[in-house]
């Protein structure tokens, strides 16, 4: 058979997965820019030094006697063996420090600080206003265009890490411990992120969003936002939430407050997705959510509800849904 008819759809489905909206190849912003430039610097150096490593292989085989004698030479062994690696591993490694740390606009002010906490399997998002009050979201993290973004990430349980490739580079979320990550973006746009850190089985399923807006369009989402849930007050839905006790995990400000363990649904209806990036977010979703959560994803902490009927799983699902 021809290997060509097997390698070049391998090598085509291998580099469609470098574009999208979950790409590092398509930089928004300088962070991205700078990481991508990183790798491709580290990629050509690394081949280079493969390529002479196979030629003086090849060289120690068929090269003339006075070539394969210098080969053999213990001094040549031990300085391209030992020095060579260390010398350009360590100038790699500090090159790459200074380059990220410039990225990471030390001691310059932020214009917006976000907390970002991993949770199991999705993300809270927590916007620190510069009135001293906070705005807790979820799955979705929105900045203006052309600020200096500051996220704080932690950890409510495990081992996570926060990465949006288009954005900046990856950072662990770790247990007891803020890590800083600072960026600017450039291009607005939805890109979308993925935890990078094995944290148990639904890890593969804990994706979120990243939305940069021009700040306009970031100031009026933000008003709406911070506004309370206002939409079906009278809705049999409404009704179901509050009786089932769904506000024992999840805050619905105006309605029930403060909520705990679940995400904040506030606005729920107006995000990108359910889930943390598993579903479309409309009210089909919110019931195939609600019927089967268990095997969506795996071993989440929302109990079952088994005991809702299949209409009163509408009227929740209607009634979240409009919660925009
Ligand atoms: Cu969170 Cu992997």
């Amino acid at each position: 058979m021809n290997l060509s008819r097997l390698v070049i759809p391998a090598i085509t489905a291998c580099l469609a997965g470098c574009g999208g909206e979950q790409s590092m190849f398509t930089p928004a912003g300088p962070e991205a820019d700078k990481v991508l430039f990183l790798t491709w610097s580290m990629v050509l150096l690394f081949t280079a030094v493969f390529l002479l490593v196979m030629a003086l292989t090849l060289a120690a085989f068929v090269a003339p006697e006075r070539w394969r004698s210098l080969l053999r030479d213990e001094r040549l062994v031990v300085r391209m063996g030992l020095m060579f690696p260390i010398v350009v591993l360590s100038a790699l490694l500090g090159w790459g420090f200074w380059l990220l740390e410039r990225a990471g606009h030390a001691g310059e002010p932020a214009d917006i600080t976000i907390r970002v906490e991993g949770e199991q399997w999705w993300w809270r998002v927590t916007y620190k206003l510069d009135d001293g009050s906070k705005l807790e979201t979820a799955n979705e993290v929105r900045i203006p265009v052309g600020a200096l973004v500051e996220l704080e990430l932690v950890s409510a349980d495990v081992l996570h890490s926060f990465w949006v490739p288009a954005w900046a580079g990856k950072m662990d979320m770790i247990p007891g411990r803020t890590n800083v990550l600072r960026f600017r973006v450039e291009t607005p746009g939805t890109v979308r992120g993925q935890c990078a850190e094995y944290c148990g089985g639904a890890h593969a399923l804990m994706s979120l969003y990243g939305v940069a807006m021009q700040p306009d369009a970031f100031a009026d989402w933000l008003a709406r936002e911070r506004s309370t849930a206002r939409p079906l007050q009278v809705h049999p839905g409404r009704k179901v939430f509050i009786s089932t006790g769904c506000g024992a995990c999840h805050q619905v400000r105006g309605v029930v407050e403060p909520g705990g363990a679940g995400p904040d649904l506030t606005h729920v209806g107006s995000r990108l997705s359910l889930g943390a990036g598993l579903l479309a977010n409309d009210a089909g979703a919110f019931e195939a959510w609600l019927a089967h959560h268990p095997t969506l994803k795996p071993d989440n902490r929302m109990p079952t509800f088994e005991f809702l009927t299949a209409i009163e799983r509408r009227q929740l699902a209607e009634y979240l849904d409009a919660l925009e």
